[in-house]
Formats: structure tokens, C-alpha cells, sequence
């Protein structure tokens, strides 16, 4: 009797799925920070308390952005989460202050390079007012727009950072003038006699700051931005000579902030303990020198634990917040007090950690396509089919396949994965110098596929007992989810450095997910892919998910994406800006603030130094001539521009409607 086979109910170990397994599946409890969690309805929820049961359900936000005729994908900004972080890093540090006696106080500052959008710089601003958090700069672009949004806000700190030429220090020197509490951050020796002269020509008193290189660098990707070798900061004989300077030109007592940054994403508290250390005792140097400073900058550099491991390793920390506070406020404290200097203010430029939990980036599966779909097409029949249609016997390992196929439900597990395994392999080559027909081929792939299917759904039952000859399936049963998203554009640090996400559904996880695939989204370029997710023990090449279903818009969220995604991503293939919804929360309901509407293809050909209503009327004559010549009606002519014009006004990515 012939065995058919068909892509399985949930039963076994899916049968008794609960929400608590989705967390569990998800590791959503690790990584959440208490911002994320599941609803009893299955649908990922967000906001400060999520975890409490607090949070506002993703998916419904995401129909009703459909409703108001905004689809995926789409960035979800979350202003009370952005609040919420400013509140738990000023409560860190209020906490370090109190339990070590620290006398200096804590100033946060925040770097608008992690983001830049306007609407975030705003938040923070507002937000930020009740702690007087201060903001930072790196470049012209960011100095000219923090000096506009801080109008009527002269005592917030603004710290200026990076490579500056004359037009920037004397910007920052005439905002000095205007009543700004701005510091230059001297990050080369050539700046500072330039400022100096700037100051002097205005009669201006300008507060300076200087960026020192250690010798302890950071850890993690970005630890090369502390370091002898590092890109920013003056040696110590360059600070050496910045001291005399400024005293030979009456200037020491401008010097007020000591800046370092260890580098974005510091894994490991044990280099944050040795920059801390080192910094404190410049701190204290530089104050023997007769400057009194009031800053000790410290920079960004305090990590997000994006995987939840709690590990040295580059998409993970080793440490908390609370720690990071306590080590830099204790290290500070105690070096000044053995020098018996006052403690100064202690700077940070926390960025990452600031933002990141705040946007959620959505989008929707437009279909699939793996060894799932070619599996359900087996059928021991075609075998049959096949030997009678060619007059030939069946070739040997389509023979072989079948006998795989046939034992895969009850026979042995691993002697029959290695059969169907040998004989696919011969399959293959047999394919490749020309001795199997592509349709016979065609069969050994399907029996291969569907073999596989079922030795895997046999080797989930068995749970912590399945052999581990197995243990490579399920990556090597991952279909592909084709996603409305541009990886270049939307997930720049997943492609540029390997980042790890958390990346999950954001509905049905009231139902076990039943399939396991790569993400691939919609340019075409074969790394605008998603195949590096967060495991247990190590990354995992698939992730669960569900069967999609008729009818029914499948979509996924990857979470922790507010810091350095969204100014970083590019324009391949010209998908262009996402839509962007910013969500605020009362009473346990959400509402949205503002709605930023992504790029309009329009837009991006702009960008690119097009010209759309040149290429409007160059289409409108073509089409007219396709008239003339009688290829086109005058019907035909009239829908295909109607289409063209619409299209220059619509969303760079792809109109699914509401169903896949
Ligand atoms: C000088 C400076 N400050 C602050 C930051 C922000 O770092 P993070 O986002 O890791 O906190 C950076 C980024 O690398 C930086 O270069």
C-alpha cells in the first residue's frame, strides 16, 4: 500500500501551545526589557508596564494604520518608551549618587546621531526638560538643527563633538554669544588655537571641552573608538600641549569638560571599569594643572542586549544599567577623593541604549516559497507515473527515495535521513552529467523534501531525545518568506555588520508556529536577506513561523530598532524611507501623534537626480505616439499613464492590499 503525505496539523507538541511557550519561543522575556510581551488574543504588545500587562497590541495598531490607508511596512515609533528609558537612566544614576555620597551630580546627553528624525530629537527635548538633559553633536547638519530645536532652551547643554572647520567653531562660538550653554569639544590640536582666535575676534567667553585618546580601548565592534589607535582624542602629550596653550593664552579657566567614549555597544564591564579608571585620573591630572573642570563627559558606549544573553558578545552586554551607573560614579568618586578634588558633574552620551527599544519595525510576508511547498506536491504515484510515461525502469535513486519515503513515518530515523540523503546526493549528480531526465529529478526532489518533512516532525516529538544525527533539518527544511522591506534601507546594521535583532510575529502566537524560514526582502540583491536569528545557545539560521493563510496578512515585527537604523539605511534599488507612526499611550489605549509618510517614488527618483515630471511628460508623449501608430488604444494609453502617474505618487514598496 503506497503512503501519501500532507503538511501536518498541529498535533503532538503543538497540540498544547500556550502563549508562555510563544515568550519562551521568542525569548521575549530576555530581550523585552519588560517593553514587550503576548496578549491572551496571541498579538505582541508594547509600551512601559507591557509586561504588567500594560502594552498596546501591535497588530491592531498596524490595521488601523491600514484603515487610515497606511500599510506595511511600517516603523512604529513609541514615544512613552523613549520617556520611559530617559526616567530609568536618571534614576540609575540618581540611585549610584545616593549610595556612594557622589557630590557632583548627573547630566544625560543625548546623541542625535543614534537618530536623528526630527520627531525623535522633539521627544527627547520634551522629555528630557524635567531632568535637563543636554544634547550632542558630531557634525555641521546636527549643530545647525539642534540650535533651531533648542530656541527658548539656552540652558541646555549642548555638547559639540567631531571634526570641525571655522564655520563650525565660529557657529559655536557666536551661540556662546547668544546665551547657549554650548561646549566645543577639542578632538584635534589644530582646533583649538582656531577657537581661540574665533573668541577672542567675537569677545566672546566660550566654555571648551577636550576628547582624550586612552590606552584602555573598548569592547565589542566599535571598541577601536578608545584605544591608542583610536580615530578621536589627543594623545597625552597633545594634552599636554593643549594645557599650555591655554595658559599662555588666559585661557585655562575656559576649560571645563573632559571628554572619552569607549565605543558604541560596549560588551564587557571589565573594559568600561579600566576607561573609567584611566579617565577619572586624567580628570584629576588635568585639575593638578590649575583647570577647573565641572564636566566628566564619559560618552555613549552603554550597550542594549538586543539577544538577552547577558554575554560578552556583539549583540549582548555582560552588565546593567545600573552597574554601568554604580562603576563610573563609584570609580569617579574615589579617585577624586584620594586627589581630594570635588567630584565633577558626570556626563553621559547614552544614545543606543536610550533609543532603541522605541521603534518596531513592521512588516508583511508576501508569500513563500521552499522545500515545504515542492514536499507537499510528493506522490509515490508519480513513480508509477513517470516509469510508464518514459517506457524506462525507474532510475536507482528515485528507487531508493521512495523506499526513504515510505519508511520514513515508522522506520529508523536516522538510518533512513542518511538514505534519503545518499541517494538525493547521487540524484543529483546523476542530473548533472546528463543521466537523469529532468522530470525524474523533479520526483527525487519532492520524495527527497517530503522524507525530510517527516523525519523532522518525528524528531521535534522526541524532544531532548532526538538523535543529533538529525540536528541539522531544520535549518535544511527552512523555506523563505518573501518580506515588504528593504534591508538596506530599514535593517542597515544586519547586513553592513551582523547584527541580531529580536525578530518574531507579531500575531498568532496563541498557535504553535509550524514552519521555520530565512526572511528575504524585495530588492534584488541576494544579501537583502535576514538569516541570522537570535538562538539559545548560538544564532540559528531559521526562525519559527506560521503557515500563511489565504486570505490573511502575515506580519512579522523586528523589535529594537530606534538607534542608528533609520539615517543609516540606503536607498538600493530605490526602496525608500518606511512609513513612520509615532504612538502614544494613555489609559491603556493608543492613539497616534503623528504619521511621517514614507518616501513616494517620486521622491526617491528626486534623490537620485531625476526629474518625475519631465519623465511624466516624456511618457505621456510616448503613449500618444503608441497611439499614432495604432499599438496602443487610446484606452490602453490612457490607463498605462494614469498608472505611471499614480506610481510616481505612491509608496516605493509593494502595494499587497490587505491580503497576501
Ligand atoms: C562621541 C560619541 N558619543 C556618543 C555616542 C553614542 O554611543 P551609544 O549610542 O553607543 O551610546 C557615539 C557613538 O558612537 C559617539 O561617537
Amino acid at each position: 500500500m503506497t503512503k501519501t503525505w500532507s503538511p501536518s496539523a498541529p498535533q503532538g507538541v503543538h497540540a498544547t501551545w500556550s502563549i508562555d511557550d510563544a515568550v519562551e519561543q521568542y525569548r521575549i522575556d530576555r530581550w523585552s526589557n519588560g517593553y514587550f510581551s503576548v496578549n491572551e488574543r496571541g498579538c505582541v504588545v508594547a509600551g512601559p508596564g507591557a509586561e504588567e500587562g500594560r502594552g498596546v497590541d501591535l497588530h491592531e495598531i498596524v490595521q488601523g494604520l491600514n484603515a487610515r490607508g497606511i500599510q506595511a511596512p511600517v516603523l512604529l515609533r513609541f514615544a512613552d518608551i523613549l520617556d520611559d528609558r530617559l526616567r530609568v537612566l536618571h534614576e540609575a544614576f540618581a540611585g549610584a549618587i545616593q549610595e556612594n555620597d557622589y557630590k557632583g551630580g548627573y547630566q544625560s546627553v543625548y546623541p542625535v546621531k543614534v537618530n536623528q528624525q526630527h520627531e525623535v530629537i522633539a521627544e527627547i527635548i520634551e522629555f528630557g526638560k524635567r531632568f535637563g538633559s543636554g544634547l550632542e553633536v558630531g557634525s555641521k547638519p546636527e549643530l545647525l538643527a539642534v540650535l533651531a530645536l533648542t530656541i527658548g532652551e539656552p540652558d541646555q547643554l549642548i555638547i559639540c563633538n567631531g571634526f570641525k572647520d571655522r564655520q563650525y567653531l565660529e557657529t559655536v562660538v557666536l551661540a556662546s554669544k547668544l546665551g547657549r550653554r554650548i561646549i566645543p569639544v577639542i578632538e584635534n590640536l589644530s582646533e583649538l588655537d582656531l577657537l581661540l582666535d574665533l573668541a577672542e575676534q567675537h569677545d566672546a567667553s566660550v566654555s571648551i571641552g577636550v576628547r582624550v585618546k586612552l590606552a584602555s580601548s573598548g569592547s565589542g565592534r566599535w571598541g577601536a573608538s578608545a584605544g591608542d589607535s583610536s580615530k578621536f582624542g589627543l594623545a597625552t602629550d597633545e594634552l599636554l600641549r593643549m594645557l599650555t596653550t591655554l595658559r599662555d593664552r588666559g585661557a585655562l579657566d575656559q576649560l571645563k569638560l573632559l571628554h572619552c567614549h569607549a565605543g558604541s555597544q560596549m560588551q564587557d564591564v571589565r573594559s568600561l571599569k579600566q576607561i573609567i579608571a584611566e579617565i577619572s585620573h586624567v580628570y584629576v591630572e588635568i585639575s593638578r594643572h590649575g583647570a577647573t573642570l565641572d564636566y566628566l563627559d564619559v560618552g555613549g558606549g552603554l550597550g542594549v542586549d538586543y539577544t538577552g544573553a547577558r554575554a560578552v558578545s556583539d549583540s549582548s552586554m555582560n552588565y546593567s544599567l545600573e552597574e554601568f551607573a554604580s562603576h563610573v560614579i563609584y570609580r569617579v568618586g574615589a579617585v577624586c577623593d584620594a586627589e581630594g578634588i570635588d567630584h565633577p558633574v558626570i556626563v553621559t552620551e547614552c544614545g543606543r541604549a536610550m533609543t532603541a527599544y522605541s521603534s518596531v519595525l513592521i512588516f508583511n510576508v508576501l508569500g513563500t516559497n521552499g522545500p515545504g511547498a515542492i514536499a507537499a506536491r510528493a506522490n509515490p504515484e508519480s513513480v508509477r507515473a513517470y516509469v510508464e510515461s518514459s517506457g524506462e525502469p525507474a532510475p536507482q535513486p528515485m528507487v531508493d527515495l521512495l523506499a526513504a519515503f515510505e519508511s520514513a513515518v515508522d522506520g529508523n530515523l536516522v538510518e533512513c535521513y542518511h538514505d534519503a540523503q545518499e541517494a538525493r546526493e547521487v540524484s543529483l549528480h546523476l542530473y548533472s552529467l546528463g543521466y537523469l531526465r529532468l522530470e525524474a529529478r523533479a520526483i527525487c526532489d519532492q520524495l527527497y523534501w517530503a522524507t525530510c518533512m517527516i523525519l523532522e516532525e518525528r524528531r521535534q516529538s522526541l524532544g531532548d531525545d532526538a538523535p543529533e544525527a538529525l540536528a541539522d533539518l531544520p535549518d535544511l527544511l527552512r523555506d523563505t518568506y518573501f518580506c515588504n522591506l528593504s534591508i538596506f534601507q530599514s535593517l542597515p546594521d544586519c547586513w553592513a555588520v551582523d547584527q541580531l535583532f529580536p525578530v518574531m510575529p507579531i500575531h498568532r502566537l496563541d498557535e504553535a508556529p509550524t514552519v521555520r524560514a530565512a526572511l528575504a526582502d524585495v530588492t534584488c540583491d541576494s544579501d537583502g536577506k535576514l538569516d541570522r536569528f537570535i538562538g539559545d545557545l548560538a544564532v540559528e539560521r531559521s526562525l519559527p513561523l506560521h503557515q500563511l493563510r489565504e486570505g490573511e496578512t502575515y506580519y512579522i515585527g523586528v523589535f529594537l530598532v530606534g538607534a542608528y537604523q533609520e539615517t543609516l539605511g540606503d536607498l538600493h534599488n530605490l526602496f525608500g524611507d518606511a512609513h513612520a507612526a509615532h504612538i502614544r499611550i494613555r489609559g491603556g489605549r493608543w492613539y497616534i501623534e503623528d504619521l511621517v509618510e514614507g518616501d513616494t517614488i517620486s521622491e526617491v527618483l528626486t534623490y537620485t537626480q531625476h526629474d518625475p515630471a519631465v519623465f511624466a511628460r516624456s511618457m505621456k508623449k510616448d503613449c500618444e505616439r503608441a497611439v499614432q501608430d495604432e499599438r496602443l488604444t487610446v484606452q490602453e494609453a490612457r490607463n498605462l499613464y494614469r498608472f505611471y502617474d499614480e506610481g510616481l505618487r505612491g509608496y516605493t514598496y509593494l502595494d499587497a492590499g490587505d491580503a497576501p
